[in-house]
């Protein structure tokens, strides 16, 4: 049953995004599902074709697409690049100042409810670029005073990547043959457990204003959707 909310994906080019915005879509409850990133994706589906809108817009520009962030009560931001794509420079300029551009026109435009994708070990203090940069995000978003603001910091993302990155591919599959088997909630996050994890806290009540999801709490919330499921077939089989 679909609500009169409208949900705002940036980065759903990428992996995470594309996990989160098929849930949105499965999900049904968001009644429109706005997409803004920098370049523009032909679907085919028609249930894609129907529920979402995509805007272009130039991110080294932000300030003047504003308008490109309105109309979306919940804002989803699964941007991100890795420095051996990017550079040091390259990747602080994605993983920081358009994030937080991007927080800052959505909560300009009135979203209430901000997710941002961050990372295990995210921490504004560190020494390494990665984790510091993520901890900075984090912090500035969080000083915006969301009505609700919701940071998950994924661990490993496990999921087929379209593009090529050679040591995180041989990284996902030594850790796919043991950690994954042994305890799957240390070290990675299959990035379907991810995209349902952020649609349904979008629709849980009583959760935290602002609240940081380590991976067990991702893995808690998804399994939460999991069981509802499970819990209304039973129901369904039962009558
Ligand atoms: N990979 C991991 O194991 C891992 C683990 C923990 C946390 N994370 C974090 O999770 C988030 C999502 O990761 P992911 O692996 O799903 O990302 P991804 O597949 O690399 O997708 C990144 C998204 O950001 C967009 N983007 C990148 N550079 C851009 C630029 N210069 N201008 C505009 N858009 C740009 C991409 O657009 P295009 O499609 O147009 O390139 C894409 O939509 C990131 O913040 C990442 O740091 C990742």
């Amino acid at each position: 049953m679909s609500t009169d909310k409208i949900a705002l994906v940036t980065g759903y080019t990428g992996e995470t995004g594309k996990a989160l915005v098929k849930e949105l879509i499965s999900n049904n409850q968001f009644k429109k599902i706005i997409l803004v990133g920098r370049r523009k994706v032909d679907y085919t589906d028609n249930k894609y074709l129907e529920k979402t809108e995509q805007r272009e817009i130039d991110f080294d520009k932000i300030d003047d697409h504003a308008e490109a962030f309105g109309g979306a009560d919940v804002h989803f931001s699964c941007l991100g690049t890795t420095r051996g794509k990017s550079g040091a420079e390259g990747f602080r300029r994605v993983d920081y100042d358009y994030v937080v551009g991007i927080a800052r026109l959505a909560k300009q435009q009135g979203c209430k409810h901000f997710h941002l994708v961050s990372s295990q070990g995210a921490n504004e203090n560190s020494y390494f670029l990665y984790p510091q940069v993520k901890g900075q995000s984090e912090a500035a978003i969080t000083k915006m005073s969301f009505d609700r603001l919701s940071i998950y910091r994924p661990a490993v993302l496990m999921v087929d990547r379209a593009e090529s990155r050679t040591l995180e591919r041989l990284a996902r599959t030594i850790l796919s043959y043991t950690i994954q088997r042994i305890a799957p909630e240390w070290l990675t996050t299959p990035i379907d457990v991810l995209g349902r994890a952020m649609c349904l806290n979008s629709f849980t009540k009583d959760r935290p204003n602002v609240e940081i999801l380590d991976n067990h709490a991702i893995f808690r919330l998804a399994e939460q959707q999991s069981n509802s499921e499970s819990d209304q077939s039973k129901t369904t089989n039962e009558l």
